[in-house]
């Protein structure tokens, strides 16, 4: 375990920053990046930090991409980086679109691509709205679908994100599934999940809104930022009955559950469900910026000039996001099974870590899109913010690069090629700062 050192190196860093750069959310630790590589990152001081973050669900496959991403992008910056694709033409995010859609079940057929999972949300909205002619659109509780103002609609994560940058979009917020968290007394999480559904269709599509005016329903498969929330498959299977019954476009939030996260390119393919609409981010890019907007071929065409913007296949990035999806699609088995035997090693040191630590009161997720969450009492279930935010620094002096979710849950998020070893190493690290946290809260 290595102890991380900073100096004033890093602090006046970060005062400069803090004197120009509007402040967004690096409160967690004061972390400078300077590289990457494989497992681990290095800040500006040569400390070494392993990462279980991915950079947010970015580095999926290894901290700065493998060689052979790195070596895509490089080689296309000496041929063209620009190519105004969205009004001229290029071969390469073609290609790599209809590479993209044999990872599709079939029948869908139409890309869009952007440079964040915002502006891919972005896009399905418009899309849904365009093709239904109808203006409303259902998100969820707790939802994170990005911060431009139409996603913004739909996320409902935090007050911060929303408070005095409305009105937004005509948005409706129907109740997500957290069964840990059941406010019915239901008795399992389905019966819970079925009561979340009653209420959008018995009382917010039966006395609020109309079907007819709704154009799309948003959901993430599992709820990133809202704390990493699982719900069980009768729920998407119920939207999209709901969808079907009602005409209304059902569009799959992907940006960080998908792209091989849950051990499935889909993340919605955990629940047996196709959405109409998928939207993608984070990890499509390898590490450059890149958002994609999947549709059904049933949705047809766009008119010119409807729908478009400068860097939308920005070949730069389409390279490395080409050179990511090869790796995915020459691996796929490997990387399913791959998901599956680090998921029993992580899920083991995370029950244990429930079973033995009074502030640890629940663990969740699937494949490697796990997460902890904090409570004052298991019984009680108070949210631990303080101490979640102690264990995050403690990691990170320690060596391990962690991120909050939700009110007081940590994601666990490595690349999904970290070494078995790494793996063991982070949870020793995390582990470590568990107890220290949890003691001190027992002699309080
Ligand atoms: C599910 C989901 N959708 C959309 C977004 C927004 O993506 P971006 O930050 O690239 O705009 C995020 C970002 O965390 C996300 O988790």
């Amino acid at each position: 375990m290595t102890k991380i050192k900073l100096t004033k190196t890093t602090f006046d860093l970060i005062a400069r920053d803090k004197k120009i750069m509007f402040t967004t959310t690096r409160e967690h630790y004061p972390f400078v990046a300077a590289k990457g590589s494989g497992d681990y990152a290095w800040d500006v001081e040569g400390n070494k930090f392993l990462d279980f973050s991915s950079f947010i669900s970015v580095y999926n496959f290894g901290v700065n991409g493998s060689a052979a991403v790195r070596k895509a992008a490089k080689d296309q910056i000496d041929k063209l980086m620009h190519a105004a694709f969205l009004d001229y033409h290029a071969e390469l995010p073609v290609r790599f679109a209809e590479n993209l859609l044999t990872m599709f079940p079939k029948g869908f057929g139409r890309v869009f691509l952007s440079n964040s999972g915002t502006e891919a949300n972005e896009d399905a909205i418009k899309l849904a709205r365009l093709f239904t002619k109808r203006s409303y659109l259902v998100g969820f509780t707790n939802a994170f679908h990005g911060r431009s103002l139409g996603s913004l609609g739909l996320t409902a994560t935090k007050l911060v994100h929303r408070e005095h940058y409305g009105p937004f979009p005509n948005t409706i917020h129907s109740l997500y599934p957290n069964f840990y968290r059941d406010q019915f007394h239901a008795s399992d999480p389905d019966e819970h999940a079925l009561a979340c559904i009653d209420h959008l269709e018995k009382v917010i599509m039966a006395k609020e809104y109309s079907p007819k005016e709704i154009a799309a329903i948003f959901v993430e498969p599992i709820q990133g930022e809202g704390g990493y929330i699982v719900p069980p498959r009768i729920f998407m299977k119920e939207l999209r009955r709901i969808a079907d019954e009602n005409n209304i476009i059902l569009v799959s939030d992907e940006v960080q559950a998908g792209y091989m996260r849950t051990g499935k390119f889909l993340a919605m393919d955990n629940f047996g469900v196709t959405a109409d609409i998928y939207t993608m981010a984070k990890a499509i890019g390898g590490g450059l910026p890149m958002g994609a907007t999947i549709a059904k071929r049933s949705f047809g065409d766009t008119p010119s000039g409807s729908h478009a913007g400068t860097f939308g296949g920005n070949l730069v990035a389409v390279a490395a996001a080409s050179a990511t999806l090869d790796y995915i699609k020459k691996n796929k088995t490997g990387i399913e099974s791959m998901v599956k035997r680090k998921n029993r090693i992580m899920m083991k040191r995370l029950n244990e870590l429930r079973d033995n630590y009074e502030i640890v009161g629940d663990v969740r997720g699937l494949g490697m899109m796990l997460a902890i969450e904090l409570v004052k009492d298991k019984r009680t279930k108070e949210h631990a913010i303080e101490e979640r935010t102690k264990i995050v620094e403690d990691s990170f002096y320690n060596g391990l690069l962690l991120l909050p979710a939700g009110t007081s849950a940590i994601r666990i998020i490595p690349p999904i090629t970290i070494s078995e070893k790494a793996l063991e190493e982070g949870f020793d690290i995390l582990e470590g700062s568990v107890k220290k946290v949890n003691a001190e809260k027992v002699e309080r």
